[in-house]
């Protein structure tokens, strides 16, 4: 057994949940005890469980068959900022910095590190308490496959696979009908689900935040398919899609989160106005978070496996202020900065887009 840096270490899941986030904590555990006889608490509900010290041991035992479950056996939340915390006072909600209290919770514990599987927001969270003293590592985890300094997060491939599913089984239908389907899926800024599934399910019109479209482009194409004697056609639209000049759409505002504005409801815009401007009859269905649940695919197992014991080996080494990440086919790791910079988003002349080009698909512009 090797010395590790560190002995005693927490772990925590935060923001919304994604398919693969048991793994990676069965990986943690399985590797901090076996490999390097450390001791690991689990903190419930994201950083909510290390402001209110709501946390428990977790042996190996505890880890047995989670591996192919879905969502995360310590639960998690994309609320509880620790640097940005609502308290009410009086009739008014304000919102304070209570981070002192995770550093008296961790001492209480003896907890000498923290790994954080997380999307930005948690990420960022974990950076600002690595900048404070904590020793932190990172897991990049969200279905929107949206963080920069990762080639992929875990949890995407389950959500791609999902949408892919949808769109196979909304073929059928329409194709029977006759009928113009729009499948909204998510993704936030980013339209890696949207571009991926609609690829791999074969849509005739693919819409993401990265493409502005421009609805009468949309409306000849489905024209267009009617007159080549294809009756029915599958439009794929990112949450984030928008116009040409226009806004996204947003569905509400979650003001303690991390970020506020939640996505949805473009589906249906795009339906009105192809249903009015084609004449076809037009369904919507919004897969939303069937997406983020259910056990994760094989890939997704792999990669959080991977994390896990990828972000306790770090720990082991003292190298903190990390997260680890996939680079090609190896697992590496980069600065938590670098995690939480700029957004990944789909590259606009990349060679996905390309190859949706070239096989007829429309994308609006
Ligand atoms: O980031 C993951 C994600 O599922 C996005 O694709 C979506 O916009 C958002 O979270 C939904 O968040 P909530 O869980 O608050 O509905």
């Amino acid at each position: 057994m090797n010395r590790p840096a560190v002995r005693r270490i927490g772990v925590l899941t935060g923001g919304g949940d994604a398919p693969g986030l048991n793994a990676v904590i069965r990986a943690v555990v399985k590797t901090a005890v076996r490999e390097y006889g450390m001791t690991v608490l689990g903190f419930e509900n994201g950083f909510g469980g290390l402001i209110k010290n709501q946390v428990r041991e977790l042996t190996e035992n505890d880890v047995v068959g989670i591996l192919p479950r879905g969502g995360t056996i310590l639960g998690t939340t994309n609320r509880d900022n620790p640097f940005h915390y609502p308290v009410v006072k009086g009739n008014e909600k304000i919102f304070v910095d209570v981070s002192d209290r995770i550093f008296e919770n961790v001492s209480i514990h003896g907890i000498e590190a923290l790994v954080v599987i997380g999307g930005d927001g948690s990420l960022s969270i974990g950076k600002e308490l690595y900048d404070k003293g904590l020793k932190v590592v990172g897991v990049p985890k969200t279905i929107d496959n949206d963080l920069s300094a990762t080639d992929q997060t875990f949890g995407f491939d389950t959500a791609l696979t999902t949408a892919t599913e949808a769109i196979d089984k909304l073929h059928t239908t329409a194709e029977s009908h006759h009928r113009v389907m729009v499948l909204e899926v998510m993704g936030r800024y980013a339209g890696w689900i949207a571009l991926a599934s609609g690829l791999a399910g074969g849509a005739d019109v693919i819409l993401i935040p990265e493409i502005p479209y421009n609805i009468d482009i949309v409306a000849e194409k489905i024209n267009a398919r009617s007159q080549e004697r294809k009756k029915f056609s599958i439009i794929v639209v990112a949450e984030g899609a928008k116009p040409i000049g226009g806004e996204m759409v947003v569905n509400k505002r979650v003001e303690d989160s991390f970020d506020p504005v939640r996505l949805g409801g473009i589906g249906n815009v795009i339906a009105q106005q192809i249903e009015s401007l084609t004449g076809k009859e037009t369904r919507v269905t919004v897969l939303g978070h069937l997406q983020r649940g259910g056990s994760p695919t094989a890939y997704d197992r792999i990669l959080a496996t991977r994390y896990g014991t990828g972000a306790v080996n770090l720990l082991a080494e003292g190298k903190f202020g990390r997260m680890v990440c996939l680079k090609g086919q190896n697992i590496e790791d980069v600065p938590l900065e670098q995690a939480i910079g700029e957004l990944h988003n789909v590259p606009v002349h990349g060679e996905l887009v390309k190859v949706a080009r070239q096989l007829g698909i429309c994308l609006g512009d």
